[in-house]
């Protein structure tokens, strides 16, 4: 084979065409199905951009009103799942309990045996909203199980926010908390082919089910590089302490090579175009709660780090401080965020399944020459 060009982490391929999302670092913009995110965010339930991520528009009002009302009757969990989450250790990665819980609410899904019930595109848009609205009962049940409370069971008079906060923290939200939360949910909904997303379309390119997908997917979110790095971000600020010493710690943090935890992306080099709108949702939190040395500190790290490596902050770096305050364990950030994403990954398996192709990439060898084993001979049927 010529000498072939690899392309390390396939940076820079373009790898298939999708039509949910368009993230263009020239306009440092993105687009869900055509709207700006800072527009749906501003004007948008959560809800409402799940149902434009798998059906291509924004629901009618009768539409929203009937897929709130099945997705409400969805939320409560399975005795099974309950059973599930007590078998595993309290304090085991909740990335990895949840993981575990979606892996099993695929097996109680019957219709899975149907032929073609793997991939057939109805059933997979009613496995989406089930898995949407599972996703925060369980996150807030894992939450509620790390401080050794009972899970709260859901309500079906909230809507996707006020009882998402309303499971996790077992108190009416304040509106503030709830437009900030909600505005977190919809910027991490969907971002084209990262590195989750396509780990979902690969499994979903071989055929395999939609849950299959889904827990593959969980599984790359989890690593700092990608979904875990809002939970990083929250161990960086305790680590750094105060506005004060970031230089000092910077300067350390530098000359060890680390990655600071938050910045920098591959596809956007000039700035994530989800910053501005969660940058701002953040300061309405420290406004609420009066945490004005969360922000100095935010502020401190991003303006010494951009003016040291000309290196941006992506979502991650407002996301994690705003959990912090809301009041989110630490580790339960990255589970958040699987509680958003799971729109848009379920959205690019159905369309990678709607028009597929084995997703299989070539290699280059570059190791032993070929070799023999010393006295083989081979039978002369193998010849
Ligand atoms: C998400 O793809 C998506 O869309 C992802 C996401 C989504 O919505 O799905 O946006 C969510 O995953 C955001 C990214 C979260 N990750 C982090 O915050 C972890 C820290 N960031 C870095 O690891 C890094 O910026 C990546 C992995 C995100 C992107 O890196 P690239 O494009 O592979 O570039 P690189 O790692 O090769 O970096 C190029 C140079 C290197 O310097 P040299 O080795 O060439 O001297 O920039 C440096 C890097 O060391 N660099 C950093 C840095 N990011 C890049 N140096 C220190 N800290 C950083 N954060």
């Amino acid at each position: 084979m010529a000498d072939t060009e690899i392309k390390k982490g396939l940076a820079g391929v373009v790898a298939d065409e999708t039509a949910v999302s368009k993230v263009n670092p020239d306009t440092n913009s993105l687009l869900y199905r055509g709207y700006p995110v800072q527009e749906l965010a501003a004007t948008q339930s959560f809800e409402a951009v799940a149902y434009l991520l798998w059906h291509g528009e924004l629901p009618t009002e009768d539409q929203l009103a009937e897929f709130e009302r099945l997705e409400r009757s969805l939320r409560p969990l399975d005795d099974r799942t309950l059973a599930l989450l007590d078998t595993m250790p309290t304090q085991a990665h909740p990335m990895d309990i949840v993981r575990t819980v979606v892996s099993q609410l695929g097996t109680f899904d019957d219709t899975l045996h149907r032929a073609g019930g793997w991939t057939d595109p109805e059933l997979d848009t009613g496995r989406s909203v089930y898995l949407f609205a599972q996703l925060p009962t369980v996150v807030a049940a894992v939450q509620r199980r790390r401080r050794g409370l009972d899970p709260i069971s859901p309500r079906d008079d909230l809507d996707y926010a006020r009882n998402f906060l309303w499971m996790t923290f077992g108190e009416e939200p304040d509106p503030v908390v709830v437009d900030a939360f909600n505005r977190s949910m919809i910027l991490y909904a969907e971002h084209s082919f990262n590195a989750s997303t396509f780990t979902a379309r690969v499994i979903a390119s071989t055929t395999a089910d939609l849950y299959s997908a889904v827990t593959g997917a969980i599984g790359a979110l989890k690593g700092p590089l990608h979904g875990g790095a809002n939970e990083a971000v929250m161990y960086l600020f305790d680590e750094i302490g105060d506005a004060s010493r970031v230089k000092g710690w910077l300067d350390a943090a530098l000359a060890e090579k680390r990655k600071i935890m938050g910045f920098g992306h591959r596809v956007y080099k000039r700035g994530d175009s989800r910053v501005p709108t969660m940058k701002g949702a953040l300061d309405t939190l420290v406004a609420h709660y009066d945490r004005q040395d969360i922000a100095d500190l935010y502020d401190a790290l991003e303006s010494e780090f951009v003016e040291r490596k000309g290196i941006y902050p992506n979502l991650d770096y407002p996301s994690g401080p705003a959990y912090h305050l809301i009041g989110f364990d630490t580790e339960i950030f990255t589970p958040l965020f699987i509680a958003a994403r799971v729109t848009g990954w379920t959205a690019h398996i159905m369309e990678q399944q709607a028009s597929n192709a084995l997703i299989r990439p070539l290699s280059a060898y570059s190791g032993a020459d070929e070799r023999h084993i010393p006295g083989y001979v081979p039978d002369t049927a193998e010849v």
